[in-house]
């Protein structure tokens, strides 16, 4: 077998990992082995290209490949072990952001090889929308990150004729495009990307909060593009399964969220959602009454209970108070009661975040029930304890059309008999908007950082 079989043999071996691996993805039982396989891939793919030749040459600058893996691994390694699971959204805007800055090098690296040798249209403009779409993607993800670390406000930021502005930013880098592939100019690369670069900051300026994570995804794919693009430019069948894997998957991932939010991706992306409505203002001038309660209250309410519905949002994973309220299932399974989870797939801040942070408290994952299911096992629940949720168990999504989150689904916490809040004061969710039921007269408010209320909680179920 020569040596340019076995390596495709290899970049086969490699690809096939990276599709089965995203299989193990889709279930969090299986996750941590397709992650550990994709990597697998990944090493397998990479000690391969080591091996390549190129023109009948060995790889050149073998040397400053591992500088730049050795200077990547010194990076990467400590910020992947040590970010904390909320600020996870941003690690992953800025890993993004790289990839898609990496494929628009390629791209232009490439530009500058083949254009001596008047390439094929096709050629060209697949390393020019390499170009587009990675850096769209490198400098969208900048802002994305900046607006999750608080660099910058993270509302969105807008102003009069910014989506005219946008339009004409994006058709002006079609056409510089076209005019390369018209012109020849290799000039007007540089314009091109500079045009690039504005606007994937200007795509993400109008969009805020809560939608950014959806974005990501969103940008994760078009780096999946750009890849698979330099896949094309290189000949290189691995990058191209690689790279539409990511891109396939980071669509269907953003469609996903924007369905489990109830909007659109076009509302998503141009409705500037957040600018207007979310101010917190209108919650905290409300000075309707609510019914607040010591944790020892809650203890007493839940130690008559049969069945516990516990509703956890984004408020635990600030917390980090999963340990504790798995500690506090049991010691209510150990008198007896029935306890289950109701997870929300936008419930905290990022895909999976609740599944993600329960399974590292080794909460079982079968007591998990999933949005439909849990609602209909909640009308049956003689107690709904709502951990730091809020927007995902607003009963504005489903009663008032004038919400912003309107049409979202949400865990219908008010079919139980009881709700028991566990936040910090009357703030609003990431939407900014009032949740009526704090209001409800079946719901106990009880304030505190979660985690100091659950360890008093299970103090509380203990003594009763
Ligand atoms: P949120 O609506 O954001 O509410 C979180 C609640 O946690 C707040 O009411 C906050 O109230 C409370 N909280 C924060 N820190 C706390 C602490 N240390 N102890 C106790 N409570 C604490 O959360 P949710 O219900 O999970 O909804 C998620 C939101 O993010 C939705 O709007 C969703 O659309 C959006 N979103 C999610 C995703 C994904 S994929 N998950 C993607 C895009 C958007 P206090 O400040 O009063 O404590």
């Amino acid at each position: 077998m020569s040596r340019e079989t076995l390596i495709d043999l290899l970049y086969l071996v490699a690809a096939t990992t990276f599709i089965v691996a995203l299989k193990g993805l889709g279930s969090p039982k299986r996750a941590r082995q397709g992650n550990l396989l994709a990597a697998v891939g990944m090493v397998i793919a990479i000690v391969a290209t080591f091996f390549k030749q190129i023109d009948g040459h060995p790889l050149h600058h073998v040397g400053l490949i591992v500088l730049g893996m050795v200077i990547g691994l010194v990076v990467a390694v400590p910020a992947a072990r040590l970010v904390q699971m909320t600020a996870m959204p941003q690690l992953v805007a800025i890993f993004n952001g790289v990839g898609g800055g990496a494929a628009a090098l390629v791209s232009i690296t490439e530009f500058s090889h083949i254009h001596a040798s008047h390439p094929a249209t096709y050629v060209t403009l697949e390393v020019l929308l390499g170009v587009l779409i990675g850096t769209v993607s490198f400098s969208g993800s900048a802002i994305a990150y900046a607006k999750l670390q608080e660099l910058m406000t993270g509302r969105p930021v807008t102003y009069p004729g910014q989506q005219i502005l946008n339009a004409i930013f994006g058709l002006g880098a079609l056409g510089l495009i076209v005019a390369i592939l018209v012109s020849g100019a290799t000039s007007v690369l540089w314009v091109l990307l500079a045009l690039s670069f504005v606007l994937g900051i200007a795509f993400v300026l109008p969009i805020g909060g809560a939608d950014v994570p959806v974005l990501i995804s969103l940008l994760n794919s078009f780096t999946g593009l750009a890849v698979a693009a330099s896949g094309f430019t290189l000949g290189s069948n691995l990058l191209i399964v690689a790279g539409t894997l990511v891109g396939a998957s980071g669509i269907l991932l953003t469609r996903l969220m924007s369905k489990a939010m109830g909007r659109s991706l076009a509302n998503v992306l141009f409705s500037a959602f957040g600018s207007a409505t979310t101010s917190s203002s209108s919650a905290s001038a409300d000075q309707r009454p609510v019914r607040s309660g010591s944790p020892e209250d809650a203890g007493i309410l839940m130690g008559f209970a049969s069945r516990v519905a516990i509703i956890p949002g984004y408020g635990l994973a600030v917390a980090q108070a999963q340990h504790v309220l798995r500690e506090l299932a049991e010691q209510l399974e150990a008198k007896g009661i029935e306890v289950f989870y109701a997870i929300h797939p936008v419930a905290g801040r990022m895909p999976g975040h609740m599944n993600v942070l329960l399974a590292e408290a080794n909460v079982p994952y079968e007591q998990l029930l999933e949005l439909d299911e849990a609602n209909s096992e909640l009308q049956t629940a003689d107690v709904a304890l709502v951990v730091g949720a809020n927007d995902t168990v607003n009963p504005a999504a489903s009663d008032d059309k004038s919400s912003p989150i309107y049409g979202m689904p949400i865990i219908h916490a008010d079919l139980a008999e009881n709700v028991i809040f566990l936040k910090r004061s009357m703030r609003p969710g990431f939407a900014g908007i009032e949740n009526e039921l704090l209001y409800n007269p079946k719901t106990t408010l009880v304030f505190g950082d979660a985690k100091d209320t659950l360890t008093k909680l299970v103090a509380a179920v203990k003594a009763n």
